[in-house]
């Protein structure tokens, strides 16, 4: 049986997060520039895609460039960002043939205005899309997501529009940039460090953690399916007793 038939098609994460790390690596070691590793990732992008549309994964969110990553040299940030120009407009029809509504999150308006206008046509263009969303974390940092909330938060208390004995979980979850998301299942991190970078750590309360050394454009649908397997064989207790939820 393939790895695909051996996953249980009602036990998918809902939402699936994952750290694209090792694309440097995989080009030095193959004596290539860094771009050609990022140039190779962007064909990984497009087959893991393609195959969460395939067992049906709700919700994909992929760290594509971080808050972070403006420290990169200059010239690796305007080729990674050419690239994601190219990819937006390459993939439109790999998103409008599995009905998936491209989403981002982050702090978009530091992305050069090309990139953002590419993003939010391709935003627009698919979002009648209702099965399944991808979501771009770009110019994303979880930290700076959580000072923006706590921003957005103190100043509707100043205003009387929210008390602070109001403030729940539910409030801070409407503030962030993840607020049509759902709470992470999965993360999986590529590229061997075993490390959350800044990435979602308030949604990533409860999930699952799986790191594996293959470096990003390396992993492939089968790669993925391997993760979704070893998910499908923890017991997910969310504090509770194994008794409890047997
Ligand atoms: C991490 O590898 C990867 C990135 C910072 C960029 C991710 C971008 C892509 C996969 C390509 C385009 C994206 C989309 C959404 C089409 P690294 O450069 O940190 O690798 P290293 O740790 O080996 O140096």
């Amino acid at each position: 049986m393939s790895l695909q038939d051996q996953i249980d098609k009602n036990n998918v994460p809902n939402h699936l997060a994952v750290i694209m790390d090792g694309n440097g690596r995989w080009a030095k070691k193959k004596g290539f520039f860094r771009i050609k590793g990022h140039e190779k990732g962007a064909k990984a992008v497009k087959e893991i895609v393609e195959a969460c549309a395939e067992i049906k994964i709700p919700y994909l969110t992929l760290y594509a460039f971080s808050t972070e990553n403006w420290n990169r040299p200059k010239l690796e940030i305007e080729l990674l960002m050419k690239l994601l120009i190219a990819s937006l407009k390459k993939e439109l029809k790999t998103l409008q043939k599995h009905n998936i509504k491209l989403n981002a999150i982050g702090n978009l308006n530091a992305l050069p205005i090309k990139v953002y206008n590419e993003l939010f046509d391709v935003i627009k263009k698919t979002e009648t899309n209702k099965q399944k969303t991808l979501t771009l974390a770009l110019s994303y940092g979880s930290r700076e997501e959580i000072i923006k909330t706590i921003k957005e938060i103190s100043i509707k208390v100043k205003n009387n529009i929210i008390s602070p004995e109001n403030i729940d979980e539910s409030v801070i979850n409407n503030h962030l940039y993840t607020q049509n998301l759902p709470d992470v299942d999965l993360l999986i991190r590529t590229g061997g460090e075993q490390r959350i970078s800044n990435f979602l750590l308030w949604q990533i309360a409860y999930a699952e953690l799986y790191f594996t050394d293959i470096l990003w454009p390396d992993f492939t649908k089968n790669n993925l399916f391997e993760a979704i397997l070893n998910y499908q064989n923890r017991e997910r207790r969310f504090g509770k007793t194994s008794e409890q939820i047997k």
